[in-house]
């Protein structure tokens, strides 16, 4: 059956709940990107490439892998202490996520929160926009402002709430899913550094982190059986024909992951199983069999490396919160 269309003055309703800021990012040039980081050596395509359509679909199906532990990690904290991260986050903050979505995380720490408004901040102004609309009318409470904006490269807050008598209310970011993992570690240092200017000395962060752990539990994450990893890892190549009018043969590509224990992280990367050539955006590539190009790196931090991280960006640990295998940190931060 169709599904009704909303009353106009519900939609007026959430309307005059959601506001844009639109802070007009600048969008990186795809096609030079690409061909640059295929022309290296060794060959790379960047993770954000990942995220197309089928990309976040697929995304959204590791996330629910039996071996993927991280978000079912992560989810229990939020879920089993709930009340006491509220408790240590205080009333009266405005949320300010870095990414959007509509997730049962966000849903979560708005019920718990209940912030006096929630900023979603994301690059893609469409995305950006229908997930504050769909907080916006389960929330009838809820303010949001939408922030369109590049979050990784930092930003300055186009509006910052203040309580009657003037005073400014402190904000809280939120940063979940151990994104922090896929930046390399000194760009983690400086992106922290970025979260500390936009909220400014007072402001906190909520933020997910993956520890270390032993090689065959991440390993297992990152090659699930059911070769979603693979699929997604793939992905990226078809997204890259799509748009840049390319005819890799998706197919000749294996996934490979693996745990780099010293560096603490897991590389994936797309092998070639045979000699090959394709082209892409009027350009042609060669490959050898077994040549290799890397999609992605997903760092882990033991908690004391974290710490460390953070204080080098000017936060304070105020606490951590991890689950009953001790997979996961949840991290609430304090900018000094
Ligand atoms: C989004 N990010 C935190 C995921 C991770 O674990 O690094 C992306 C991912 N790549 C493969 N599986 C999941």
């Amino acid at each position: 059956m169709a599904r009704p269309e909303p009353r106009p003055s519900a939609t007026a309703a959430v309307e005059a709940r959601v506001h844009l800021h639109d802070l007009k990012p600048q969008l990186t040039d795809m096609r030079e990107e690409v061909l640059a980081g295929l022309s290296a050596a060794p060959r790379r395509i960047a993770p954000k490439y990942f995220y197309d359509h089928r990309g976040s679909e697929l995304f959204e199906a590791i996330t629910r892998l039996p071996e993927y532990y991280p978000t079912r990690a992560e989810m229990s904290i939020f879920e089993s202490r709930l009340d006491a991260l509220c408790a240590t986050l205080g009333p009266g903050n405005v949320l300010l996520e870095y990414g959007s979505g509509s997730s049962r995380k966000i849903r979560l720490m708005l019920e718990g929160l209940r912030p006096t408004a929630y900023l979603p901040v994301d690059i893609s102004r469409e995305h950006l926009l229908a997930s504050a609309r769909a907080l916006a009318a389960d929330y009838q409470w809820l303010e949001v402002h939408a922030i369109c904006a590049d979050y990784a490269a930092g930003f300055e807050l186009p509006w910052r709430p203040e309580r009657p008598s003037g005073e400014p209310v402190p904000i809280t970011g939120f940063f979940p899913g151990s994104s922090i993992g896929n930046f390399e570690r000194r760009a983690a240092g400086r992106f922290l550094t970025g979260v500390h200017h936009t909220l400014g000395t007072g402001g906190q962060l909520l933020i997910g982190v993956d520890r270390r752990k032993d090689k065959a539990r991440l390993e297992a994450a990152y090659n699930d059986a059911s070769g979603v990893t693979a699929a997604f890892n793939r992905n990226v190549l078809a997204h890259l024909n799509r748009t840049l009018d390319g005819d890799i043969d998706v197919e000749a590509f294996d996934h490979a992951a693996h745990y780099d224990e010293e560096a603490g992280r897991i590389e994936m990367h797309l092998v070639a199983r045979r000699a090959l050539t394709f082209t892409l955006a009027g350009e042609t590539f060669a490959f050898a069999r077994g040549e290799t190009i890397h999609t992605e790196n997903s760092y882990k931090y033991a908690p004391e490396e974290f710490r460390t991280l953070a204080s080098g960006a000017g936060f304070e640990t105020v606490e951590e919160f991890t689950d009953a295998e001790s997979l996961f940190s949840v991290f609430v931060l304090r900018a000094l």
